[in-house]
């Protein structure tokens, strides 16, 4: 249903023409993309500049930009404390996402409620590279890592041990009941816990990965499994990976990444993986079962494997992990 929204933004700018330019430009253009606006939708774009703000009109930017909306602008009092060469927006739009407020370039200080802890939601399929990534970004940016994927892996790997088949309904929910799936942190890495017993080390295998993605599939482990992962995205930054972090975990993650890469890249990785660990494995089976656990996650009916439409999609099947991450970590820090 479409509602008439009010999204706030504000963002920091040197007192000179180019920096006040880009910055707003910037402002609008994140506001716009997080929030799938276009001109069309807009009521109309008010801004405020505090009164250091002397060099451009933040507004005619806007106008430069080729936004044809109704725009007005003021200059804000001075008022001792508050934050310097700030330009405020406040845009009122036709909207059916849920809106995202944006804070630029150390804004977020304005927002006591919002300037602490930030999420980064990184989906994508099986073996393009996410883990790697997300161990790099949460390094460089002093954020902490979950895997997602980890849960399901114990629960694929429980099924496993215990007999049960990942898509027999009735059983794995008797597992997962008594199951209590927990993460904890030791010394920073993520260790997965059932039932007392620390699954860690046995959930990467291919056949854990298979049943992994069967047993995902079920409306109830999901749900089951949500709100272990938002307890701990509320507690620390994070940088969380999956399938449907910036689509459901966490859709209002402040920074969205979808990760791709071909299916033949994705499986000659995940093949060296494997062989550098020691297992016998051949590149054909391993292509084939990235295939089928790529139908099986992205064709499921719930939470399915999809990009979030504010996702920046990153192709890295040409891309070594350590040029993904420095994108990301530049997205994040050009906003923080
Ligand atoms: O990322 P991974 O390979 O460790 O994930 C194992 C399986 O778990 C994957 O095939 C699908 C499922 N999964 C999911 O459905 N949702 C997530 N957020 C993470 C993983």
């Amino acid at each position: 249903m479409t509602k008439l929204v009010s999204i706030r933004g504000a963002v920091t700018a040197a007192n000179t023409k180019e920096s006040i330019e880009s910055a707003t430009r910037r402002l609008i253009e994140r506001i716009y993309f997080k929030n799938a606006l276009s001109d069309e939708n807009i009521v109309n774009i008010t801004v405020s500049s505090t009164a250091d703000i002397t060099a451009f009109y933040p507004v005619r930017a806007i106008r430069e930009a080729g936004h044809d909306v109704p725009l007005f602008s003021c200059v804000e009092p001075s008022i001792k404390g508050s934050l310097c060469g700030c330009i405020r927006v406040m845009v009122t739009a036709y909207s059916d996402v849920p809106t995202k407020n944006v804070y630029l370039n150390g804004a977020r200080v304005l927002r006591s409620d919002i300037a602490g802890a930030y999420a980064i939601a990184l989906d994508g399929p099986s073996g393009a590279g996410k883990s790697t990534v997300a161990k790099l970004v949460a390094k460089t940016l002093g954020v902490t890592y979950l895997d997602t994927g980890a849960l399901y892996r114990a629960l694929g790997l429980k099924a496993l041990e215990n007999n049960i088949e990942p898509t027999d309904e009735v059983n794995i929910r008797k597992l997962l009941t008594p199951a209590n799936v927990k993460v904890v942190l030791d010394n920073g890495t993520q260790r997965v816990i059932v039932d007392g017993d620390d699954v860690t080390g046995r959930i990467r295998t291919q056949e854990v990965a298979m049943a992994a993605s069967k047993a995902s599939a079920l409306p109830f482990v999901r749900e089951k499994l949500l709100d272990t992962q938002r307890d701990f995205a509320k507690k620390n930054s994070v940088i969380v990976d999956g399938r449907d972090i910036g689509t459901v975990v966490l859709p209002t993650a402040e920074f969205k990444f979808f990760l791709t890469a071909s299916a033949e890249v994705r499986a000659k990785r995940r093949y060296d993986e494997l062989m550098a660990k020691g297992e016998k494995v051949d590149y054909n089976t391993v292509l084939n079962d990235v295939n089928a656990r790529d139908l099986n996650d992205s064709t499921r009916a719930i939470a399915p494997l999809k990009k979030a439409f504010d996702a920046i999609e990153i192709d890295s099947s040409d891309m070594t992990a350590d040029e993904v991450a420095a994108r990301i970590v530049a997205t994040v820090k050009e906003d923080l």
